[in-house]
Order: C-alpha cells, then structure tokens, then sequence
C-alpha cells in the first residue's frame, strides 16, 4: 500500500535526514548485545550503516528494491559492510540467527493486520540467537491528534528541502483516520514552484495501542521485558511519544 512511497528513496533521504537519538539509542542496543545484527525495514540503512561502521556483522532486510538500492549506494560510498536482502518481514528465512534484531522509525506500523504482525513476531522469534534481543519503535497513539486527521491537505513546513536536482521542494499530505482498522490513511504531496504534485504517494500507518501489544508480542513466541517512553530511556508513561520495546 505504501510502495510508492518508498519508491523515491533519494527524496526520503532529503525529507528524513537521519542521525540524531535514534541512531545513538540503537547503536548502543548493538554495542550493549554484541554479535550479529539484522534490521527489518531497514530503508536507505540511516541506523545499519553506523551500526556497521562500528564493526559488527549486519543484515538489513527491506521490500523495497529503490531503498536498498540507496542504502547499498551510501554503505560502499563510506566503505562499510552489509549484507542488503529484499524481503517482507512478514515472514522471511534467512537460515540463521542473530543476536540482535531490531525494526525501528515505525516499519512495522506498515503490516496492518494482527495476523502479520504476529506472523512478523514470530518470524523474528525464529532468528533471535539463545540469549539474543529483539527491539522496536512504534509511535504512542494520541487519540485526540488520530481523530483531527480530517482529510485536508495541509503544508508541512518542518519537512521542506532542498533538492540539488530540482530546487526547493514542499510537502504537503492529507490523512484520515480509519478506525476500524486502526490504520491512518495518508496521501504526501511534494511540489516545486514549477512542478507541483511531482510526487503524489499514499502511505497508510498502523496504530498498536499499548494493551495490545503485549498481547501480540507474546503471540508470536516473545516476551515483552522492557518498554521505554522516549530515546532517554524514560518509562513508558501516558504522554510519552513511544512505545520503545525490547524483547526476549
Ligand atoms: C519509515 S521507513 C524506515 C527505514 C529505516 N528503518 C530508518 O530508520 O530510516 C520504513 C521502511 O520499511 C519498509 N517496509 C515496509 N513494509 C515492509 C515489509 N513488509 N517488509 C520489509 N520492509 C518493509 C519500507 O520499504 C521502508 O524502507
């Protein structure tokens, strides 16, 4: 549903630069576990490429081919090893098993049924090493901002750029909330002065509310032992922007 989306994966490296806390957080989750790592949903490698850079063995499995394409451009660019897969995280069998697995920046709020997700779950129980971890990010539904998402089009100023190729780009997106489906439907629109609309894509996200979770973590084999509010570390709380899980 959110191909095309991901089918611009220089532009998604103009509008979504990376680096910052996440990075951080996630490169001293690999320090802390030691060992392999694998990323699903690991687009362009903003947090596989450090983690790789700080010498450990990575995999980074993504469905989209123009994403991996850039990740594998900028990993050999800097002159760091990953081993890039085209996959669906939904179930994938890599015939090994790692001692860190992780999915983060919301990748796996694109699998909207709880089947898959537990089917995700499961899939990665299987290639967790003895001892191994599991950590995600997914955003704390707001239900107030999810039930204000009325479907009109509106600027997102925070998320302009510049692109050497064409100029000053706008971005622009229309959501709606599905609740029944607890899935956020969005239409992201990016402009110049002089080509409006070159990019039209849809990307539809899923909310996992917090009681759910446990419950769809541990029906695909994982134990939820740890869940942090905010990439300080913070406990999860009520007002807190993310639900930041590890796993066994
Ligand atoms: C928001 S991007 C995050 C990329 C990267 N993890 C980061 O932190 O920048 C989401 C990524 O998930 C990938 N994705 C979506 N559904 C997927 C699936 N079923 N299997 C594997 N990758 C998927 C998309 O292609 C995209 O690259």
């Amino acid at each position: 549903m959110s191909e095309a989306f991901y089918s611009h994966a220089r532009l998604y490296d103009l509008m979504f630069p990376g680096g910052g806390t996440a990075v951080d957080f996630y490169r001293a989750e690999a320090d802390r576990q030691g060992g392999s790592v694998l990323e699903l949903g690991c687009g362009t490698g903003h947090k596989l490429i450090p983690i790789a850079s700080d010498g450990r063995s990575c995999v980074g499995l993504d469905f989209s081919s123009d994403m991996l394409a850039e990740a594998r451009r900028k990993a050999d660019e800097r002159g760091v090893a990953v081993e890039w897969m085209q996959g669906d995280m939904r179930a994938f069998d890599l015939e090994r098993t790692f001692d860190f697995v992780f999915i983060t920046a919301n990748s796996l709020l694109h699998l909207h049924e709880a089947d898959d997700l537990v089917s995700c779950f499961r899939s990665v129980r299987r290639h967790l090493a003895p001892g191994g971890r599991f950590v995600f990010d997914v955003f704390n539904p707001n239900v107030r901002l999810l039930a204000g998402a009325d479907g009109v089009r509106r600027t997102r100023e925070s998320l302009s750029f510049m692109d050497p190729d064409r100029g000053n780009v706008g971005v622009d997106v229309s959501e709606i909330y599905d609740a029944p489906a607890q899935v956020t439907r969005g239409t992201w629109y990016l402009s110049t002065d002089s080509e409006p609309d070159f990019v039209v894509a849809p990307l539809h996200i899923r909310s996992i509310f917090p009681q759910e979770l446990p419950l769809l973590i541990s029906l695909g084999g994982l134990r939820l032992t740890e869940r942090f509010g905010d990439w300080t570390r913070r406990p999860f709380g009520v007002d807190s922007p993310l639900q930041l899980c590890v796993c066994e």
